[in-house]
């Protein structure tokens, strides 16, 4: 939802998520990616899997996750697309 509420039980809220706030790499592993990729086995599991997003641009990637930060991430750095072009660089499943 555009607030970043999230849906209970279909998709977890953006705000307030560590995700989202948190270390910039992962953030940007967990969109290119998908979560399942990225996150540890075990954590609560929802019924619409979230799917990669490894082919939208970096700037593109960098924009939606900036976003997300300044409204949802309080006090987070913003993220540039040189910083999703050597995440994605590092890891090509
Ligand atoms: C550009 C679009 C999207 C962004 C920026 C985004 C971002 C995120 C982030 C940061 C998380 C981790 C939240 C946390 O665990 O604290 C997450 C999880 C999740 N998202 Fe998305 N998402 C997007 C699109 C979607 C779509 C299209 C769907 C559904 C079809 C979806 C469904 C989910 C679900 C179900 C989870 C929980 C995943 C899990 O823990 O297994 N997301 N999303």
């Amino acid at each position: 939802m555009t607030d970043g509420q999230g849906v209970p039980g279909v998709q977890p809220a953006l705000s307030g998520s560590a995700l989202v706030a948190g270390d910039p790499a992962t953030l940007v592993s967990v969109l290119l990616w998908g979560p399942d990729a990225v996150l540890p086995a075990g954590r609560p599991a929802y019924p619409n899997k979230m799917p990669g997003y490894a082919f939208w641009s970096d700037e593109d990637v960098a924009a939606v996750l900036t976003h997300a930060r300044v409204a949802f991430g309080r006090h987070s750095t913003s993220i540039a697309p040189a910083e999703v072009a050597g995440v994605r660089a590092r890891r090509r499943p």
